[in-house]
């Protein structure tokens, strides 16, 4: 993990990042916000697609990153939502402004599809399960979507790439906190670790509560979180790159997994009756 964290030190955060096999991060530092917001871009061929492409107020600085990659905004023939908040799906219209085409596919659940309608968008919307649950590149380069009823939204999915081998998460294996790199691994010792209530390294500072109370408040009930990671388990991604946080390396991943497997108070679940 000590490796994935040197991945830091050769990035300008203010510029495109690479990440691997065409994938690009087009999201920016935030000092100010603790809840910042990853856009991704994939390119292939002579084609592209944005996943989660972020609100009004962030499309100026995600539309110069998308332009700093070369590519030609008008080749992006997807947009990809999984799920309809205003913090992925706020700048739908300038995007559609700046791509210009005609043939542009939107791309989510037909539930969610029934509210991002509302942002006032033009393009056709294309709902996952008449795509067979999957995306297929002109080049034959296929992403495949993973539904996780409920985490956070009825319609919610995952996407995942084959090819990079990264897990496109959206809000799932998020967190908002001021502490921020764009790729993260929790210490080594963490893995075997075993419970975290107590850290048994005395380690003064640790993202995971962080972590943990982002998917307490966000995520509706233990039942979701835990009917999802059956699922998310057995994807074969290397990386989680989410909506919100950090890019993930899969053992940390891993920790993340065992500990919200044990959380039972996540959601309605932590609600106390009002007295
Ligand atoms: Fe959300
Ligand atoms: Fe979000």
């Amino acid at each position: 993990m000590q490796a994935f964290n040197k991945r830091n030190d050769s990035i300008d955060f203010d510029r495109v990042v690479s990440l691997n096999n065409g994938v690009w991060w087009v999201g920016f530092q935030d000092k100010e916000s603790g809840l910042r917001c990853n856009p991704y871009l994939i390119i292939e061929g002579d084609e592209a697609v944005l996943l989660d492409g972020g609100s009004r107020p962030d499309f100026p600085v995600v539309m110069m990153k998308i332009l700093e990659t070369g590519l030609d905004p008008h080749k992006i023939s997807a947009l990809i939502y999984d799920h309809y908040d205003p913090d992925l799906c706020g700048s739908i219209p300038n995007l559609e402004d700046m791509i210009e085409n005609p043939e542009l596919k939107l791309v989510t659940s037909g539930f969610s599809q029934m509210f991002i309608r509302h942002y006032g968008t033009r393009s056709q919307f294309f709902n996952i399960a008449d795509m067979g649950y999957k995306f297929t590149f002109k080049t034959g380069r296929q992403l495949e979507f993973v539904t996780i009823p409920y985490c956070h939204n009825r319609g919610s999915y995952v996407v995942f790439d084959p090819q990079s081998k990264i897990l496109f998460s959206g809000d799932m294996f998020g967190t908002y906190e001021k502490v921020w790199t764009l790729f993260y691994g929790f210490p080594d010792e963490c893995s075997s670790a075993g419970s975290c209530v107590e850290c048994q390294n005395d380690k003064s500072f640790c993202r995971l509560p962080g972590y943990l109370d982002f998917h307490r408040k966000l995520m509706p009930s233990s039942k979701a979180v835990h009917f999802a990671l059956k699922k998310l388990k057995g994807i074969p991604f290397e990386m989680v790159a989410s909506q919100h946080g950090s890019i993930l390396d899969r053992s940390s991943v891993d920790v993340l997994i065992k500990e919200l497997e044990s959380c039972n108070d996540i959601g309605i679940d932590q609600v106390q009756p009002e007295e």
